[in-house]
């Protein structure tokens, strides 16, 4: 008769959907609490972000992942939409220019002089189960402004310019857990969990 201990059982695999380690980094803070072995997902497996919003792509790249791994596959798509900027750079922020500092320099050189200096980032998130279906998807956002010039050394993308007012801080300031609680992944995550913890244990 097997013990309780051995009829534990194992733990599930899931792949982080994404290339980018600033993602991959911050799903491990927000991942610690359940049960899960995190992978990141293989190298050369590069997904055409061909959709027209943030959760077309999510899905789009959870599917590939999973399909791609034989494992379920969290994605996120996510970006920085800028109202003077008509919603730029959106869908396309990785693609906006080839590094962060270059990404940060054009973004600050498009809203020179200009008044209003609102931006949200949006995550979408999407999870595929091994077989390639989408069986979960959530949204987050947070408001804030852009800083006429960078501020803290943390984070990834955007972050050093990316202030939120309600902290008095910019993304790049903030430690994981403040970040990983009023951020946009954060906010998408919190929706995730319960539904990923009911979905996996089922
Ligand atoms: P994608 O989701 O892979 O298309 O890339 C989204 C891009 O948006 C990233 O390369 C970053 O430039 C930016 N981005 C997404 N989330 C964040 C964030 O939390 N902080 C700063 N930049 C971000």
């Amino acid at each position: 008769m097997p013990s309780e201990a051995i009829r534990t059982s194992p733990i599930i695999k899931l792949v982080i959907a994404s290339g980018n380690a600033g993602k991959v980094n911050e799903f491990q803070h927000l991942l610690a609490g359940l049960n899960l072995a995190i992978e990141s997902q293989p190298d050369g497996l590069d997904v055409e972000e061909t959709g027209s919003t943030f959760a077309e792509n999510a899905r789009l790249k959870a599917v590939a992942v999973a399909s791609a791994t034989g494992c379920w596959a969290l994605a996120d798509d996510s970006g920085l939409s800028v109202r003077a900027l008509g919603g730029a750079p959106g869908v396309h922020s990785a693609r906006y220019a080839s590094s962060d500092p270059s990404r940060i320099s054009r973004l600050l050189q498009e809203l020179e002089g200009a008044q209003d200096r609102s931006a949200e980032f949006t995550a979408a998130l999407a999870v595929a189960d091994p077989s390639g279906s989408v069986r979960l998807e959530v949204e987050g956002i947070c408001a804030g402004l852009i800083l006429p010039k960078p501020r803290g050394s943390g984070g990834f993308g955007y972050d050093p310019v990316f202030f939120v007012p309600s902290t008095g801080l910019t993304y790049a300031e903030m430690d994981k857990g403040l970040k990983g609680r009023i951020g946009h992944r954060g906010k998408a995550f919190v929706q995730l969990e319960p539904q990923l913890r009911s979905l996996l244990d089922g």
